[in-house]
């Protein structure tokens, strides 16, 4: 018997070649969605069988959608438990007794590529997934950042509150409303550009008080790898937004060609050193230097120190305002602490920072707003990792696979803080409460990637709200600013950010 030659695939009509092929990427289709779900080595971790078979179900909340993807994993967590499958690859917990394991400084685990690339940002610290490269190069920036560091810099924080105080005035004397959430956005701008590049991006003295840089970043952030890749009279097309965000860039790459030309001698016109060009001027080895990551590490300083600052302000800002005996309590507190004169000036952060009710106003607004709102997936290249649950069901992660966890979870963990949504200073002060409290309270993460700019922050945080209520009489406009969908986070792109139509916390200076 002779066997025949099976057919050539160019003599297959193509009536039949395309079904042939569409049958052939179903099987395969199939099979692995079949693998992922039951044969995997990540099938034993409950949660949606969507989502553990496909990225796309994430990709079309998180990128279609915006930043949705959140509100899918709470809903997975409340079907299926505190550890679930969220993608085929990812592992999420919802478990605030498991965030100090996790995210623990002896613990050498690696910052999850892919996600943290989204920002095109790769070269920064905050995306630098190896943690040796990262100890290298963020201990020049965490020297700036420590808290020696911001009380010698209290002079250029106050320069910058200053300004605020000024525009604030301004509003008042010509009785115009005063977009808040765009200012707090600005300031911090500001303040962050002033300390790291040559030039400060002054956005608080700016017609609108930079509102089109906090439209920028609202909006769309995500797509600024995209957007660099698109010719300028493209861009044009869909109006001024994009050619912001190009024209930022830009103005972030001219800044580190000065600082490069600038050769590391102190940059003139200031009497502080400025972060990067302290990065600049250290030993870092050259391939750190290039304009790249420079550039990389300028584009994350800005946004870090902006959005998270912006979003917590408008936070803290709007629940003071709605709660009046809270509003009272706290003005009473500023206003008694300091002398008549001194309510003529700014008010430092050292003048601030003993106040215990602005202090637990404060970290109240922390835990709501949650500055970030990623997931921060981490992974551990090469040990298993094992999470046992409160039913005490151990589950066993293999190497490699990333492990994320959500701050927010923890904030709004109804055993932890009764009544989660409302904003309570209470919670701070009581002794037995604030210990409860801050075992699960990590507004600015934990471990070896936690923030470095917890001082600035701090320090930015107590001066906004300490200056705001001391020395003006502030009132809510209700029909701008909506109520708490102001400051309700709605799109999660790393950073909260709230309903795109909304106006953010707009209010009056009486
Ligand atoms: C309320 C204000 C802020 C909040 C809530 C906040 C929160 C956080 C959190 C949770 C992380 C960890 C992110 C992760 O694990 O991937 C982080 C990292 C970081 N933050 Fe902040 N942050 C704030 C302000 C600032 C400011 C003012 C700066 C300015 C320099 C800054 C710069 C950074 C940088 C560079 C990182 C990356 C650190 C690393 O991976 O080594 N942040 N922040």
């Amino acid at each position: 018997m002779t066997l025949s030659n099976p057919p050539e695939l160019s003599s297959i009509p193509l009536s039949h070649l395309i079904p042939l092929i569409l049958a052939l990427l179903l099987i395969y289709i199939i099979t692995l969605f079949l693998y992922r779900v039951y044969f995997s080595p990540l099938s034993h971790i409950p949660g949606s069988k969507l989502a553990a078979a496909t990225s796309w179900y994430s990709f079309y909340f998180d990128a279609l959608k915006i930043g949705r993807y959140f509100v899918e994993v709470e809903k997975i967590h409340r079907k299926y438990g505190p550890i679930v499958r969220i993608t085929p690859t990812e592992i999420h917990i919802d478990d605030p007794t498991f965030f100090n394991e996790l995210y623990n400084v002896t613990k050498r685990l690696d910052k999850d590529p892919w996600y943290y690339s989204w920002l095109g940002r790769n070269g920064s610290i905050f995306a630098m997934t190896d943690p040796d490269q990262h100890k290298l190069c963020s201990s020049v920036i965490k020297k700036a950042m420590s808290t020696a560091s911001i009380s010698h810099i209290e002079p250029v924080l106050k320069s910058h509150y200053d300004v605020f105080c000024r525009r604030l005035s301004e509003c008042k004397e010509r009785k115009n409303l005063v977009p808040l959430s765009d200012m707090w956005r600005s300031i911090a701008v500001d303040i962050i550009t002033d300390l790291a590049i040559p030039e400060s991006f002054n956005l608080l003295e700016t017609p609108y008080f930079g509102a089109a840089h906090a439209d920028f970043n609202r909006h769309i952030t995500f797509l600024v790898p995209l957007l660099e890749r698109v010719p300028r009279w493209l861009l044009a097309l869909k109006g001024r937004t994009a050619l912001n965000v190009i024209d930022e860039i830009e103005h972030q790459k001219e800044q580190v060609k000065r600082l490069i030309a600038n050769n590391g001698k102190p940059i003139s016109g200031k009497n502080y050193p400025v972060i990067m060009n302290e990065v600049y001027a250290s030993d870092l080895p050259a391939k750190e230097k290039t304009v790249k990551r420079l550039c990389d590490e300028i584009g994350i300083l800005i946004g870090a120190g902006s959005e998270t600052m912006g979003h917590t302000l408008a936070t803290i800002t709007y629940h003071i305002l709605a709660n009046p005996n809270i509003h009272k309590r706290l003005k009473d507190e500023i206003r008694r602490s300091c002398e008549e004169a001194e309510l003529e000036d700014v008010l430092s952060y050292k003048k601030l920072e003993g106040l215990p009710y602005l202090n637990a106003c404060i970290n109240e607004g922390l835990r709501l707003a949650t500055g970030v709102s990623g997931r921060l997936p981490r992974i551990n290249k090469s040990q298993v990792t094992t999470y046992t649950s409160l039913s005490n069901k151990s589950y066993y992660i293999p190497p490699g696979i990333p492990i994320s966890m959500t701050i927010r979870d923890m904030h709004y963990n109804a055993t932890y803080f009764p009544s989660p949504r409302n904003f309570n200073p209470e919670r701070w002060l009581d002794p037995d409460l604030k210990s409860k409290s801050e075992k699960v309270f990590a507004p600015f993460g934990r471990g070896s990637r936690s923030c470095v700019g917890k001082n600035l922050a701090m320090a930015e945080l107590l001066m906004g709200i300490g200056n705001l209520f001391g020395r003006f009489e502030v009132e809510m406009d209700e029909r701008e600013t909506r109520g708490r969908e102001s400051v309700e986070l709605v799109h999660d792109c790393f950073s909260p950010f709230v309903k795109r139509s909304s106006k953010g916390v707009v209010v009056r200076i009486q």
